[in-house]
């Protein structure tokens, strides 16, 4: 009797696990770092959830763990701060994203984040580490190592599906010296910028680690595009980048063939959703560090102006009618990241 109270008392208390802790809410933080709040509040973070975030909800909507088993898997990283994550991430329990429970609009809070100790590698996805003292906040700040991008990769690492197809990965092992943290929370007036730059949000803070550069030829020239960022330049699988060039002659301008990066993924040879995919039928995304070279056939005349543009669709745009996102502006417009023009 007594070993099995033991042990039901051990059951119970690995299954009080990073779910069941509570989070100060990130508005506490909000008296005195107001810069740092206000940074944050306007990124992805603070609205990763399926009310702030469309296309996030569009995808979950599609999701078989939606209607058939009413359970937000997602929540382990859209929104770990929820105080029934436990559930969400439970097989067979039913948990939902309520808008009215404040604390799953907290997203990826100040706290959940500054409370990461540790991150376990798994194949499927990691898991972080949290500290169980709620009031560690700022007075124990994070270790270096957590400072270093540690704290990113618990959910920024990879996502692997049951097939154990990576729907996306970020080449954590890759740092070049840099880090997550050195390159999308650079230090700017002081603090650390919190609006987490990236592909909806302050990307021209980013534009610095991608080149752009030209070689003219006899009768073609070469479009070079450097990705200096440890990962591909692009991460998720809805994104399509796009490189535009144009040559600018007199008052004429001359619209060449554009080249795009996308990494497709999917099933039998035909682009599928996530949960279905199990091959990568396409990638010519810029790998971490590639130099792309797209090389166009035209003559360059003296006088003449290459202007090239680099940028991306959020949701690509073969998927934004399966997904009902066609009013939807983010989902739908072309993101300028980079323009550079050339003069011969
Ligand atoms: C009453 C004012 C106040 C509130 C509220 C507050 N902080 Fe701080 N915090 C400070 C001061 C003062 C410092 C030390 C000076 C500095 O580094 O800016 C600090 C420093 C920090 C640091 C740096 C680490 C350290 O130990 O120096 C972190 C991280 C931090 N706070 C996070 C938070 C978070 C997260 C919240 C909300 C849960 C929060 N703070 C709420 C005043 C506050
Ligand atoms: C292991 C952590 C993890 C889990 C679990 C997870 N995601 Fe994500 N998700 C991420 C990260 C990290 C990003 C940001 C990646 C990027 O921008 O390339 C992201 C981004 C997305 C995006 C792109 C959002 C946008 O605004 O462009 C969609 C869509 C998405 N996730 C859907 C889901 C759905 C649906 C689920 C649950 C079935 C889920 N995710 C579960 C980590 C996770
Ligand atoms: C608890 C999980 C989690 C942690 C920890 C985390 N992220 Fe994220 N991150 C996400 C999710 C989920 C998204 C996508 C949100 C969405 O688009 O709905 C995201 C999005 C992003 C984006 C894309 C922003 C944009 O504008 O598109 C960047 C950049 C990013 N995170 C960087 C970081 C960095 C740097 C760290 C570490 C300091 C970090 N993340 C830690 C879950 C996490
Ligand atoms: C050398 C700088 C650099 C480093 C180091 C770096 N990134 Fe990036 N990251 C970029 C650039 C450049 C982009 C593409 C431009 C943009 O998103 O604005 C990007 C884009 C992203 C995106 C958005 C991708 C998408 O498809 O929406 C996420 C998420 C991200 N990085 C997370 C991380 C994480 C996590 C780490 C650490 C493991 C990391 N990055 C390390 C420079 C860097
Ligand atoms: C996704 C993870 C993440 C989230 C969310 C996050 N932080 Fe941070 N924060 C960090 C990291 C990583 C550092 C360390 C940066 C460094 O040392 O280079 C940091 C540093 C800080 C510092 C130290 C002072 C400074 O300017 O460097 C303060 C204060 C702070 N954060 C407050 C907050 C507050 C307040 C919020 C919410 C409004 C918040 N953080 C949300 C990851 C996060």
């Amino acid at each position: 009797m007594k070993l099995i109270s033991i042990i039901l008392l051990l059951l119970i208390s690995l299954h009080a696990n990073d779910g069941v802790h509570k989070f100060a809410p990130s508005s506490e933080c909000n008296k005195c770092h107001t810069t740092i709040y206000s940074e944050f509040k306007g990124s992805m973070h603070a609205k990763a959830t399926p009310s702030q975030d469309p296309i996030h909800k569009a995808v979950w909507d599609k999701h078989p763990k939606n209607k058939k088993f009413n359970q937000y898997v997602c929540g382990k990283c859209h929104t770990p701060a929820a105080n029934n994550l436990d559930k969400m991430i439970t097989k067979g329990q039913k948990a939902m994203p309520d808008p009215k429970n404040a604390t799953h609009q907290e997203a990826i809070s100040c706290t959940y984040c500054h409370r990461i100790t540790d991150v376990k590698l798994h194949a499927k996805s990691n898991t972080n580490i949290i500290s169980t003292d709620e009031n560690l906040f700022h007075h124990k700040d994070m270790s270096d190592e957590m400072k270093a991008g540690k704290s990113c990769i618990g959910c920024h690492s990879h996502k692997a599906n049951k097939a154990k197809l990576n729907v996306c990965t970020t080449d954590i092992d890759n740092q070049m010296g840099k880090n997550c943290v050195s390159c999308h929370m650079p230090k700017l007036g002081g603090h650390t910028f919190h609006g987490f730059a990236g592909t909806h949000n302050n990307s021209e803070m980013l534009e610095k680690y991608v080149d752009i550069s030209i070689v003219k030829n006899n009768d073609n020239f070469v479009v070079h595009v450097k990705n200096k960022s440890t990962h591909a330049l692009l991460l998720h699988p809805l994104r399509v980048g796009v490189l535009k060039m144009s040559v600018t002659r007199g008052s004429e301008t001359i619209k060449l063939k554009k080249e795009v990066f996308v990494r497709i993924i999917g099933k039998n040879k035909k682009p599928a959703m996530p949960w279905v995919a199990n091959e990568v039928i396409k990638n010519t995304m810029i790998q971490a560090n590639e130099n792309r070279a797209v090389k166009r056939d035209f003559m360059i005349q003296h006088g003449d102006k290459i202007n090239v543009v680099l940028g991306w669709f959020l949701v690509n745009p073969k998927a934004v009618k399966k997904l009902g996102l066609e009013k939807e502006k983010v989902a739908t417009e072309f993101k300028v990241f980079k323009k550079e023009s050339f003069e011969f």
